[in-house]
């Protein structure tokens, strides 16, 4: 990869060092020049004339998708973000009062929060698998839980928001398939970021944002579904006209493609900008990236353990390009001000964000780090002689 052209295709990266990819990371200037183009011509235009002569480079979006994901377009849908992917596979399982929920303690606060919705809506139960000692999920518990418990669902965060873990998906999806239980993925960091395969992987869903790894737009996001989930005709609680079609006053026919999860109204421009990102990294190659960002967060980490004072709170063998910390010889937001002064860019983590992992750590808060591809060792060397003040 040429680092020193990513550079200069990411507009973003010239004044600061940016290590919030985790959080909304920095478009590719290919981007922003697709969706100013779409938006000053649908000025002139029209929304719907434009979007009819664009329906190919719309269509890019689900092309695109696939290759990086493994799958077929028809497999893809077009959502406004990972939550509302999440809700839309969500809803599309058919909850009785009593049905379990498999998930984790790293899974994130608003799927947490969508499950205990469910609880109380239809009185489902959730049941989370722990983690060993060293922070990785604990499989062979995990495959008891599945044999005591036999859940509808079991709902895996990849790459949770507040720490470092990757979680084990594709044995996961060995466990799911053994037991023909329903697989819901949320991939939302780890698309972009690393290699995220869902036929090696084995689920049923997958979601993801574009604002994140991706480098996409905000506003947009992925959901993957497969094709058993077509074939048993699941779809989401509301559906409108593109899901399906109204076939009598009583009747409808459901959409034959993943469009079946999408609603008709979208922003195209968004829809441009993220097919234009996922294009971005399908011709850089997600090997690639994946490549440079463990060589990159390795570097990160080591050099990091050595600064005097800070402590790394990522757990688990495998890690991700997420990194959280706490300083000991100075307040956490003395020094998130310290980085603020010099031009570093990052996110903060709250115990409300991640309460059981965080009561486990017994944290507070932590600073996250989130590198991409686009930073340089050169970037995360500044960032070290800052942190050594
Ligand atoms: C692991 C994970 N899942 C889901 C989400 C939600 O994504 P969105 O805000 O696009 O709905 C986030 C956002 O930070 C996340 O980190």
């Amino acid at each position: 990869m040429d680092t020193d052209l990513i550079r200069q295709q990411t507009k973003g990266c010239a004044d600061k060092i940016f290590l919030n990819s985790a959080g909304s990371s920095l478009v590719p200037q290919s981007v922003t020049e697709k969706m100013l183009a779409y938006l000053q011509m649908e000025a002139i235009d029209g929304g719907y004339a434009l979007a009819a002569r664009f329906e190919n480079e719309i269509k890019e979006f689900y092309v695109q998708a696939a290759i990086l994901l493994n799958c077929a377009p028809e497999n893809i849908a077009y959502t406004a973000s990972s939550t509302d992917a999440y809700a839309r596979a969500i809803t599309a399982v058919d909850f009785k009062a009593g049905d379990v929920i498999l998930t984790t303690d790293d899974d994130y606060i608003s799927n947490q929060l969508s499950f205990l919705s469910l609880k109380e809506r239809l009185g489902i139960s959730i049941v989370r698998a722990k983690n060993l000692a060293n922070g990785d999920l604990d499989l062979d518990f995990f495959e008891k839980l599945m044999i005591r418990h036999r859940p509808k669902l079991v709902a895996i965060t990849h790459m949770p928001t507040n720490s470092g873990l990757v979680q084990p998906v594709e044995e996961v999806g060995r466990i799911c398939r053994k037991y023909d239980v329903l697989y819901l993925l949320d991939a939302c960091q780890s698309v972009g970021q690393r290699i995220v395969d869902v036929q090696k992987i084995g689920c049923d869903f997958l979601t993801a944002t574009g604002r994140k790894f991706v480098r996409g737009p905000r506003g947009t996001g992925i959901l993957y579904v497969s094709d058993k989930i077509l074939d048993m005709q699941l779809v989401p609680l509301i559906f409108d006209m593109q899901g399906a079609e109204w076939t009598g006053d009583d009747s409808y026919k459901l959409a034959g493609t993943a469009k079946r999860f999408e609603f008709w109204e979208c922003s195209p421009a968004a829809k441009i900008g993220l097919a234009e990102a996922l294009k971005y990294i399908n011709g850089l190659g997600i090997k690639n990236i994946d490549q440079y960002n463990n060589e990159l967060m390795q570097y990160f980490r080591k050099a990091l353990e050595k600064v005097d004072g800070l402590e790394l709170h990522d757990q688990g063998t495998l890690l991700s390009n997420i990194l959280t910390f706490t300083t000991k010889n100075r307040p956490l937001q003395d020094t998130a001000q310290l980085l603020k002064d010099h031009q570093v860019y990052f996110s903060m983590s709250f115990r409300d964000f991640a309460r059981i992992d965080f009561n486990k750590k017994n944290l507070d808060g932590v600073i996250r780090f989130s590198p991409h591809y686009f930073n340089t060792i050169q970037e995360l060397e500044k960032t070290i002689d800052i942190l050594n003040y």
